[in-house]
């Protein structure tokens, strides 16, 4: 399984989206291929949610829609992610194991009628789940259309916990799996406290609703056992689709940085990383977010990914849809290219008639082809073709970010912390967002590594952490890396342990820090530190720490019962140097201290910034493709590297200085020759913030 990936190649960046001719007649099929050919469509998802009308009854299947349907694509050159059907159970099977149901923490068990509706410890749905696939494989694994497997879908959308008694067996299971002995858990979880000792491993039972706050280390565990029950049901489709279509690339579709699954190890069964992103129209700050969701995509596998889901317009699962004006359907897939992806996907290509989905907006609107989305669909497709040299090119961030879902998890889960306002969660889109506006663009990266690639590595926050990620980042200060740890880092180890002697723990001689005790502001209340003479603003936490003698104290608290006291830090490691950010600090506190960090690594940062401009490069082996969006409603103008000329077709000039400004929803891709470092694009001269 650990083998090299299979290549996902259409040939073309990939353009299309979910499709569901089930909800439709044959007739509107043919128009359905006639309209996707003039928007340039060249591949289709289906049939994410089709079990029930192709299983009709157990053993009793209706394959002849499908055959028909995937002929009629490939017969119009249009290519197939074909899904194993596996994303939700039919009736029939609910209804004869009704013992496979999910369970909430309550002890309430879900009830058919959405999708998802399984346990994802049920040996029945196990068993179910690899005939289907089987017979999946078996039936389309040599159709030519056929490009990409779509596995499941969303694993642990609707359902990622589950209460039920078969989930506890499990959980047991796993739990001996990782402790060895009933008395190995006993310690794990410090059970001396209010009295939790158990003395069989029949007596646990998962984390349902108890009287007061629960054992943290039994609900950390409890994460980390969900998400690798998933796992273990995405690794059981793999395992049957290696074996029976050794060469289909295969995938499942990721949501963004979704805090249930830790993706890394999800990743590792995949050949390509798909995403499916619904960054809010109704929010001026979603293409920041974004941002980050594409570096952890670009990073998971460290190769090209694709954006498989994303809505043309309006959603309909949020309190208010706000849909996407004219322009931004376009800017937000350009976005997602840009960050690496390998084309613009949708969800979906039809907009229903009816159903839970059926003001969710579509490729196609319900007008038909005078809908303003196929006008649109139609605009961008026809774009997408003169961007095919960017296929195949990576970003070459310099900038990389610590993505650990242990201690986003721990840092999340318990309710018995110093603050429930600082999470792993908050602290990297904070981070992220300063960083993003200085104008580096930011991957991802495990906490053991590898940083080889980086000038900087962002750890917004570490709360969970031990030696052997203390020995990564302490080999990349020591080679010249930065290193900038954040607030509440190196707290306890694996089980939830304090590392006595004070975090940040493994962490405190890279550092020459120890926190005496963390130090949460109450809500509402801010305050400041002093950082030559400027004044920060942070809220929600700060902390004393002490420093040693090596460790250069660059801004101090300047307010409340921390006044005077050490705030932010740095300290030589080797050829780089480790920086300690004790505080939750605002996005201009962190510029300011970010443009000392990029500064000192010789990495450029935008003098004025914008949260509009989003400028990224891909580079191929000889030319460097720098995206550049604006996703604001006002115009900006940047000034054009030189020798640049744009893809998408502005006249750029040759001259040196020159400049292109850019309209609402603008956006330009400047191609210029491979340089040893990218083109870093700013705002023109002559133009405020
Ligand atoms: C995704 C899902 C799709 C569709 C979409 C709507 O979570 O995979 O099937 O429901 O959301 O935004």
């Amino acid at each position: 399984m650990t083998d090299a990936p299979r290549t996902f190649d259409l040939g073309a960046l990939a353009y299309g989206g979910d499709y569901n001719p089930d909800q439709w007649s044959e007739d509107v099929w043919a128009e359905d291929v006639a309209l996707m050919r003039e928007a340039g469509v060249n591949i289709v998802s289906l049939p994410v949610f089709s079990w029930p009308q192709l299983e009709i009854a157990s053993g009793v299947y209706d394959w002849g829609w499908l055959d028909r349907v995937i002929d009629l694509l490939w017969d119009a050159g249009i290519h197939v992610d074909l899904a194993t059907a596996t994303a939700t159970p039919p009736a029939w099977l609910l209804r004869a194991h009704p013992e496979m149901m999910p369970m909430d923490a309550e002890g309430r068990r879900m009830e058919f009628g959405s999708r998802q509706t399984y346990c994802p410890s049920s040996p029945v749905w196990h068993e179910h789940v690899a005939r289907m696939t089987r017979a999946m494989a078996e039936r389309y694994g040599r159709h030519p259309a056929v490009a990409l497997w779509h596995v499941s879908n969303e694993y642990g959308d609707h359902t990622s916990r589950c209460y039920c008694p078969e989930s506890a067996r499990h959980f047991r299971r796993w739990l001996a799996e990782r402790y060895g002995s009933i008395d190995g858990l006993n310690e794990a979880w410090g059970v001396n406290v209010w009295g939790q000792r158990y003395g069989d491993w029949d007596q646990i039972e998962t984390p349902r609703r108890a009287p007061g706050p629960i054992n943290p280390t039994q609900l950390l565990d409890f994460e980390r056992f969900s998400s690798d029950a998933l796992l273990g049901l995405f690794r059981l489709e793999v395992e049957i689709l290696r074996e029976l279509t050794p060469d289909i690339p295969l995938t499942t579709n990721f949501m963004s940085m979704f805090h249930d699954l830790d993706y890394w190890r999800f990743a590792e069964l995949e050949d390509l990383v798909t995403d499916d992103a619904y960054p809010d129209p109704a929010d001026p700050l979603a293409p920041v977010g974004a941002a980050l969701n594409y570096g952890l995509m670009r990073s998971l596998k460290q190769r090209p990914w694709l954006l498989l889901e994303q809505s043309a317009s309006a959603v309909s699962w949020r309190d208010v849809n706000v849909p996407k004006a004219p322009g931004k359907m376009r800017t937000d897939s350009l976005q997602a290219i840009a960050h690496g992806s390998e084309g613009a996907m949708f969800f979906q290509w039809r907009q229903a008639r009816y159903g839970q989905e059926k003001f969710h907006s579509s490729m196609l609107g319900h007008r038909g082809r005078s809908s303003r989305t196929f006008a649109e669909t139609k605009a961008l497709g026809a774009e997408l073709a003169a961007l095919e040299p960017v296929r195949g090119s990576r970003v070459r961030a310099r900038v990389a970010m610590v993505f650990d879902w242990d201690s986003r998890w721990g840092s999340a889960a318990a309710e018995s912390m110093p603050s429930q306002r600082l999470n792993w969660a908050g602290q990297a889109r904070a981070w992220h967002r300063a960083m993003h506006a200085l104008g580096q663009p930011v991957d991802a990266v495990r906490a053991t590594g590898p940083f080889d690639d980086y000038d900087v590595v962002l750890v917004p926050n570490l709360y969970i952490a031990d030696a052997v990620q203390a020995q990564a980042l302490i080999a990349f200060a020591a080679a010249g890396g930065r290193v900038v740890i954040g607030p509440f880092s190196g707290v306890v180890d694996a089980t939830e342990k304090v590392h006595l002697g004070g975090a940040p723990g493994p962490l405190r001689d890279l550092l020459g820090v120890e926190v005496d005790e963390q130090w949460p502001l109450a809500d509402g209340e801010t305050g400041v530190l002093d950082l030559d003479g400027a004044a920060l603003t942070f809220a929600h936490w700060g902390e004393w720490i002490e420093v040693d003698a090596a460790a250069c104290v660059l801004a101090r608290y300047a307010s409340g019962d921390l006044n005077g006291r050490p705030a932010v830090t740095s300290r030589p490691a080797g050829a780089g140097s480790a920086w300690y950010v004790s505080a939750m600090l605002d996005d201009a506190g962190l510029v300011a201290v970010w443009r000392l960090v990029l500064a000192e690594a010789g990495l450029p940062a935008r003098d004025r910034t914008d949260v509009n401009l989003d400028a990224v490069t891909r580079s191929s082996a000889d030319t460097d493709y720098t995206f550049v969006l604006n996703h604001g409603r006002e115009p900006l103008t940047i000034a054009v590297p030189e020798g640049a000329r744009d893809l998408l077709g502005h006249d750029v000039g040759r001259t040196t200085n020159a400049t292109l400004t850019l309209p609402r929803f603008g956006a330009a891709v400047l191609a210029t020759p491979r340089a040893e470092t990218v083109p870093f694009i700013t705002l023109a001269d002559g133009r405020t913030d």
